[in-house]
């Protein structure tokens, strides 16, 4: 069914909605209902909603960790190893960021998204405009794969549509009600990470500095650390965009916002921004309470776990607003803060940017539609399992 622009943020919202029930059907609904800032939830955790204290949280890396019991450690250091960023803290931690930083520069970002994305997007914007329905979802999948695969220096062959439905065994299973992978799950988990193993291996003896196993033989970090590495950048860096990019496109399309930006590029930002604050990719991070600390006025001990509901904390306007822009005071929350503020944000924004661009050109040549979409189910980072997006066909626009 094609979607029509009226009431066009109930449209959009209820999708959202939607998305987020399908992945999480009972976390989401649980935690949509928290209305204070700081809950105590037994057997879940502190949860924290509001978005002062969520950053306040993310910059105390002394009191609120990301090691120790309930943490992301707990879940991936089993399946990735100890040293993969997202399971460190300390000096290591910024250690191994800033011998990686250079790969994330403004210009390493655009050279290797022209490099590994110029010739797609021409075919995304030549294909719609011709009147061809694409399915986003898989094409939003191809562009972060041949991307990551560049990053971690693997084949682009490597990170295809097989390995990403291994992958989404490894990380549906993960529930925020269970802190810890099952046995069973973490043999699963390595054993689809392994088959990333040979090609990361050989990345890592290549040693190519315009690689994150390159960087990390560089920082005289072995070739096991390096395996793990790559495992979690092929984690982080391909399911949080693959979902946005398609419920960014569905949201501009409910709102009328599609037709608007391919005329007047001016907002382009801000929306790109306010879909990040609507959709919240990632919607929930995890810390461990390393010592005592107050997080509003509720007192936490060290061991338990605190979860940061950044979709709730992102939530400061009703609807979808380029216009007003509420997702500038945010900061980025959507991207963490401090310490562990996402490190492919600039390559992220690098791919939605050319993505959206190539959308947009050819809306202004031949306005489009979604023709159909699902949201997916049982899946960690909410997003749509199809988006058909095409050309506005004559029955729909009488
Ligand atoms: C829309 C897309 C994305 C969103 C919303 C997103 C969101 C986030 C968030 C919220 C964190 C912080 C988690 C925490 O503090 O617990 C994070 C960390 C991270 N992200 Fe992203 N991310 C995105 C895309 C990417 C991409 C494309 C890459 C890789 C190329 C990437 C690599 C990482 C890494 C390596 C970390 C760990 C950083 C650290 O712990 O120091 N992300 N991301």
């Amino acid at each position: 069914m094609v979607t029509r622009a009226a009431a066009p943020d109930r449209t959009a919202m209820r999708w959202e909605e939607r998305v987020m029930r399908a992945a999480h059907p009972l976390a989401y609904p649980m935690l949509a209902s928290i209305t204070r800032p700081v809950l105590r939830v037994p057997g879940l955790g502190t949860v924290v909603t509001d978005a002062a204290l969520l950053r306040a949280v993310l910059m105390d890396t002394a009191s609120f960790a990301k090691t120790g019991p309930g943490s992301p450690s707990e879940l991936w250091t089993p399946v990735l190893g100890p040293r993969v960023l997202l399971n460190m803290e300390g000096a290591d931690h910024l250690e191994l960021r800033r011998r990686l930083a250079p790969l994330f520069t403004p210009a390493a970002v655009s050279a290797i998204v022209d490099r590994t994305l110029g010739e797609p997007y021409a075919s995304l914007r030549e294909r719609l405009e011709s009147g061809e329905r694409v399915e986003l979802v898989a094409e939003a999948r191809r562009c972060a794969s041949s991307v990551i695969s560049a990053l971690v220096g693997l084949p682009a062959s490597v990170v295809d549509d097989r390995l990403f439905r291994r992958i989404a065994t490894v990380t549906g299973a993960v529930r925020l009600s269970r802190p810890r992978m099952t046995p069973a799950q973490v043999r699963h988990a390595r054993g689809v990470m392994a088959e990333l193993t040979g090609h990361a291996a050989a990345a890592w003896r290549r040693g190519d500095p315009e690689t994150v196993p390159g960087r990390m033989r560089e920082l005289g970090l072995d070739e096991q650390e390096s395996l793990g590495a790559v495992g979690a950048f092929v984690l982080t860096g391909t399911e949080t965009l693959v979902a946005y990019l398609p419920r960014l496109i569905c949201l501009l399309a409910d709102t009328g916002w599609l037709r608007r930006l391919s005329g007047d590029r001016g907002h382009v930002d801000a929306a790109i921004a306010e879909g990040l604050r609507v959709t919240t990719p990632s919607p929930v991070m995890l810390r461990s309470v390393a010592r005592e600390a107050r997080v509003g006025d509720v007192v936490v001990r060290p061991g338990e776990r605190i979860v940061l509901a950044t979709f709730l904390a992102d939530r400061i306007a009703p609807g979808f607003d380029p216009i007003g822009n509420p997702a500038a005071s945010l900061r980025q929350l959507w991207f963490g803060a401090g310490a562990h503020f996402c490190l492919g944000a600039p390559l992220a924004m690098a791919q939605i940017r050319g993505m959206l661009t190539a959308v947009l050109d050819a809306e202004a040549v031949r306005p489009l539609a979604v023709h159909s979409r699902r949201a997916a189910r049982g899946v960690l980072i909410p997003g749509y399992r199809s988006v058909v997006l095409g050309g506005v066909s004559e029955a729909a626009t009488a």
